[in-house]
């Protein structure tokens, strides 16, 4: 959390009256994922003094968020957080709201018969159960007969951009891989992605959820409803919600597994996987300078 998020939060706890315009602002300006779920988060809650303006520009904010390359985790927690910011509103501003939440859900109809469509990924034998150790070596050295077509291309095969953006592309679930190779070295790489549970981001991870009869379950959750919270219990299938009756949970924690598989480069050479981590490091850019021939 940064400064201006805490003060914000502080804001928001004192009921200050200027926090409604300050944080809107500050949601505004804001630049990653974190910061902008921080300020809509802060401003569902009850008991703040809004214009009818600031209301409908809070709202208009969630359309517009589909807009973005966040991902789907990013949406389903910005629906979640809109639904509750709902359920906080007396009738009167509800009703005054009305329009806009019409408006919002015939683009929600439109959005969901557009998208749909899911990449298969073929089988591949493994060919070594690979540690950190017995890549960070060869992708240190490496630089000069890399790939990056090629990159993309296992990125695609062994079903990255199924949960990853990297250049406006692909991908939903897990985070944008974009910036990654600017913010991770080469060896952080190799360790989030070959264990990925040691470092899991509190926005992507999961929840076990122990029922009143003793059952668990564990998964994203994508929307919480009053009686009924909705949860993603396998990744691979993001709008297949397991619906748990908020009365028969016992308890909840944050679970220690990543929702990112272990393993998924055991199905790569050792060529294949400087390739998969040069093509991270230019950001999806297969026309990435650094990595030309010319380079050397
Ligand atoms: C089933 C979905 C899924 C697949 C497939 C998947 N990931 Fe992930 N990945 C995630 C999630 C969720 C996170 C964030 C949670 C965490 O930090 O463990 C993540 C985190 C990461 C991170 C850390 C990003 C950051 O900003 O902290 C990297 C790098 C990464 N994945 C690379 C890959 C690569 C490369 C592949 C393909 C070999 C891949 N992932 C396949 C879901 C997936």
């Amino acid at each position: 959390m940064t400064e201006t998020q805490f003060q914000c939060g502080l804001l928001v706890a004192i009921r200050s009256p200027q926090v409604v315009s300050k944080s809107l602002a500050l949601l505004a300006a804001a630049t990653t994922q974190q910061e902008k779920i921080h300020y809509i988060l802060s401003l569902r809650l009850p008991g703040l003094d809004w214009t009818d303006q600031q209301r409908r520009n809070y709202f208009d904010w969630f359309r517009q968020a589909r807009e973005y390359k966040g991902g789907e985790s990013f949406d389903s927690f910005a629906k979640q957080i809109r639904t509750e910011a709902i359920e906080y509103l007396d009738e009167q501003t509800k009703q005054k709201l009305a329009p806009i939440f019409a408006r919002d859900s015939q683009y929600e109809e439109a959005k969901s018969s557009e998208s749909g469509s899911s990449n298969k990924t073929p089988a591949r034998p493994i060919v070594r159960h690979w540690s950190v150790e017995d890549l960070v070596k060869t992708v240190a050295s490496e630089e000069k007969s890399i790939d990056l077509k090629r990159g993309e291309a296992i990125f695609s095969e062994v079903g990255c951009f199924r949960c990853h953006r990297i250049a406006g592309r692909g991908g939903i679930l897990g985070p944008d891989l974009t910036g990654v190779g600017r913010r991770f070295s080469k060896r952080d790489l190799l360790e989030t992605i070959i264990e990925p549970s040691q470092v899991i981001s509190d926005q992507y991870r999961a929840t076990i959820f122990t029922l009143t009869d003793g059952k668990s379950i564990t998964g994203h959750i994508a929307d919480l409803h009053r009686g009924e919270w909705s949860v993603i219990t396998d990744m691979s299938r993001p709008r297949d919600y397991t619906k748990i009756p908020r009365n028969q949970i016992e308890e909840f924690k944050p679970s220690p597994v990543s929702m990112m598989p272990a393993g998924l480069l055991d199905t790569l050479t050792r060529e294949e996987i400087i390739d998969l981590i040069a093509y991270l490091r230019s950001g999806g850019d297969v026309e990435h300078p650094l990595f030309t021939p010319a380079e050397d």
